[in-house]
């Protein structure tokens, strides 16, 4: 699991919010398979919907800006970003994304290998409402300022704990990576940080971290499926 801050600035989740919030939102459940429909209980900006495409390219455009999220995601294609809110009494209980998503429309289709979420609301405007993620350490509570993204393995168990309090409005969509494979992911998204912390002290150019770059390259190239 990643937290990325500052995807979107403070204005940028201003201007974000005016133009979804006054869009027409639809139940959550209007897309869902019967499964994910015992569990769920929000509202969804229609997925085909302008204002959903616009607001999506916005924050599509932003976490690609991002160098941490590019490095730790290596993504091959982003889902174009979708639209929740929850309010008092809403909830999502345990669940594991579905493992393909076709967005027939633009004709893109991704295996989910990573999920995100990006927060649209300040903490502080809802009580409730934590993404819960399950992992092989446990249970990992997420609640984030406006703005902040976690990136986190698709094909963990997660749920977003009901919310008792205000709005919790949020952007989610997924990423299928050039390595699908989470612990080789890992382990480049870790060389990578730790060459560009050594390359801060001995400069890009010192032998070692040339030699170093290029062992992260090879094994991106012998792992990366496009
Ligand atoms: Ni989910």
């Amino acid at each position: 699991m990643l937290h990325v801050p500052g995807v979107l600035s403070p204005d940028e989740v201003r201007e974000l919010r005016a133009v979804i919030d006054a869009a027409a939102w639809e139940d959550g459940n209007a897309t869902s398979g019967k499964q994910s429909a015992l569990a769920k209980a929000n509202r969804q900006l229609p997925e085909v919907s302008d204002t959903a495409r616009q607001a999506g390219a916005k924050v599509r455009e932003a976490v690609t800006r991002s160098p941490l999220f590019m490095a730790a995601a290596l993504p091959h294609t982003v889902y174009p970003p979708l639209f929740n809110r929850y309010g008092p009494g809403q909830t999502f209980g345990d669940h594991v994304d579905n493992a393909m998503r076709f967005q027939r429309d633009q004709g893109i289709r991704v295996r989910t290998d990573l999920s995100a979420t990006l927060f649209l609301a300040a903490p502080d405007d809802y009580d409730g409402g934590e993404l819960v993620v399950e992992d092989t350490y446990g249970a990992h509570e997420v609640k984030l300022p406006a703005g902040d993204l976690i990136l986190y393995p698709a094909s963990s168990l997660h749920r977003v704990m009901p919310v008792t309090r205000g709005e919790r409005v949020a952007s989610f969509f997924w990423i299928q990576s050039l390595v699908r494979d989470d612990a080789k992911r890992t382990l480049l998204f870790d060389l990578d940080v730790a060459i560009q912390t050594l390359a801060q002290d001995a400069g890009l150019g010192a032998p070692a971290i040339v030699s170093l770059t290029g062992t992260y390259q090879n094994l991106l190239r012998m792992w990366a499926e496009l």
